[in-house]
């Protein structure tokens, strides 16, 4: 039985390899006051990784970040080893091996052999099932992910993830050691992905599927992501930061292992770009041209036209409601009328037609439902009383005089128009819809609760909401209507509702709250 009292700080931890994320699991230890032993098969890679942490402890002193002192006792608790038997007096073993299933299962029997029976075995394993990586072992229970980002010393999450056999008591000890060592520790059962990389599927695959239906290029769609959605990166900057080939793989592996899921299904254009070499920052080309001089293509924007000099909010805009105070500030004069027959949840009359926020239709189905033919529709924002940025998208049937109208009101208020081809749901939107589905299933299927998903997301990959905590912002309703208009528009099982959304919506209750009923 492994032993789960909490693990002082005095306590050795051995590191097993010692590559980028080894490195900066051992020098996140060591500052925590841990002794560590650290141990490579690679010919002095661990005292080279020991070097390296010095260089990158000392820079950060030398910027008066953190005491020179405190470094210099940091690096003296790290111990290279050259055996395996040398870490026997540890009390909690983190291997960050090669991401290889067999090599990273005779390495835990060879520790087993080696370690008291007390001993937490964790893995950093970033797609491996713990269930697997424990099976067959003397002691399975011990066996528990421990799920860094890199680079480690910044990146503040930490999935601790449970496989079958796990103790319980085994990993709320691991959270509660990363928690000491200053992360943000969510916990998780052993799923294809985890948290992180399951959830955030859809940020690429929506964009994906957008390039593929040519709603819009390249820097269009990321900049509304950056700008409109308060991301941090636009997915194709992202993918090519990642390398096209490495998200390709997690893309194509989250996907088999969940038995070809369409959720999950990767994407021709993306697998282009692997087989052509255009991988990213890394090859110098992907999404992107990154050879020296090469600009940064810009995104699309409507022409400045005249504002109008009044627009008519029938109803109530809900969360777009700061949009209209931005147009009554640019000098444009607001009217209110009780809310239109074909747009019950509110909408502005602007010009000779009418400007909607998306319910996951396409404008021209919604024009021909509402006979309201001269519709414009936008996107969604993180926040509208500062976005400087807003996708539209126009019906067939309406011309262009609604659209200079919506462009001329935007433009007045300080909000770039992006014009979008008619595409379901627009660009930010339908990626926070499918990405707050992805987290309401995992919720759903018990992978983690609302609380962990929604932290994993904003501290594992930056989202300026957690997904869940973002759906209940829009209202579940809306997010539900979109998903099943995107359901309806594409005839995929792509976009089936999370029955958590199904659920939370017919009662009425929040999706970012574990305590409401499921
Ligand atoms: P890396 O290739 O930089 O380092 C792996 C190290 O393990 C190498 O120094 C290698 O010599 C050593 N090694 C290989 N087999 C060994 C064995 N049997 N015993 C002792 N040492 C051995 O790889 P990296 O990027 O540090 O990844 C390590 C683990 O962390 C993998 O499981 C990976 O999936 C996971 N991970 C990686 C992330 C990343 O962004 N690089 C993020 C999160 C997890």
């Amino acid at each position: 039985m492994a032993q789960a009292a909490p693990i002082p700080r005095d306590a050795t931890v051995a590191v097993i390899g010692a590559g980028a994320m080894g490195r900066g699991i051992a020098q996140v230890a060591a500052m925590a006051g841990h002794p560590v032993r650290l141990f490579d098969t690679r010919l002095n890679a661990a005292e080279k990784a020991r070097g390296a942490i010095a260089e990158a402890l000392m820079a950060q002193a030398a910027k008066g970040r953190i005491d020179a002192a405190a470094c210099e006792t940091a690096v003296s608790r790290i111990t290279p080893v050259h055996a395996l038997g040398d870490c026997v007096s540890a009390r909690l073993v983190i291997e960050a091996i090669v991401e290889d299933l067999a090599e990273k299962r005779a390495l835990l029997r060879e520790l087993e052999k080696i370690v008291g029976a007390s001993t937490i075995l964790a893995t950093n394993t970033s797609s491996l099932s713990i269930t697997a990586l424990a099976a067959g072992l003397r002691f399975p229970g011990r066996v528990v992910g421990m799920h860094f980002f890199n680079p480690v010393p910044l990146m503040q999450l930490v999935e601790v993830v449970s496989g079958l056999a796990t103790d319980d008591a085994v990993a709320e000890c691991v959270a509660a050691i990363a928690t000491a060592w200053g992360k943000a520790a969510v916990r998780a059962t052993s799923t294809p992905g985890f948290i992180v990389n399951r959830c955030a599927r859809p940020f690429y695959g929506e964009a994906l599927r957008l390039l593929a239906e040519r709603a819009a290029d390249v820097p269009t769609i990321d900049a509304l992501l950056r700008e409109a959605g308060g991301f941090r990166m636009g997915a194709f900057e992202l993918m090519d930061l990642i390398g096209n080939d490495v998200n390709f793989a997690v893309t194509r592996t989250v996907w088999e292992a969940c038995y070809h899921d369409p959720r999950y299904a990767p994407s021709v254009i993306q697998e282009e770009r692997v087989r052509a070499g255009h991988l990213g920052r890394k090859s110098g080309r992907g999404f992107y041209d990154y050879a020296e001089g090469s600009a940064r293509p810009a995104a699309a924007t409507l022409a400045v036209q005249p504002a109008p000099k009044r627009v008519v909010a029938c109803g109530e805009l809900g969360i777009a409601e700061p949009l209209l105070r931005r147009f009554d500030q640019a000098g444009i004069a607001i009217e209110r009328a009780p809310a239109h027959d074909a747009f019950p949840d509110g909408a502005i009359a602007i010009g000779d037609g009418m400007l909607a926020l998306s319910d996951g239709r396409t404008a021209t189905a919604r024009a021909a439902a509402t006979g309201a033919k001269r519709l414009v529709l936008f996107d969604l924002a993180l926040d509208y009383a500062r976005t400087p940025r807003l996708g539209v998208a126009r019906a067939d049937s309406c011309g262009v005089s609604t659209q200079d109208a919506v462009a001329g009101a935007l433009h007045a208020a300080g909000v770039a128009a992006t014009p979008l081809d008619d595409v379901a749901g627009l660009v930010v939107l339908r990626t926070v819809a499918a990405l707050a589905n992805e987290a309401a299933d995992a919720v759903t299927q018990g992978i983690a609760s609302a609380r962990d998903i929604d932290t994993a997301m904003q501290k594992g990959v930056n989202y300026p909401r957690g997904p869940l905590a973002w759906a209940d912002e829009i209202g579940v309703s809306r997010v539900r209507d979109v998903l099943a208009n995107l359901s309806a528009h594409y005839g995929e099982d792509r976009y089936r509702l999370s029955p958590l959304i199904a659920r939370r919506h017919a009662v009425g209750a929040p999706l970012a709250d574990d305590r409401a009923s499921t």
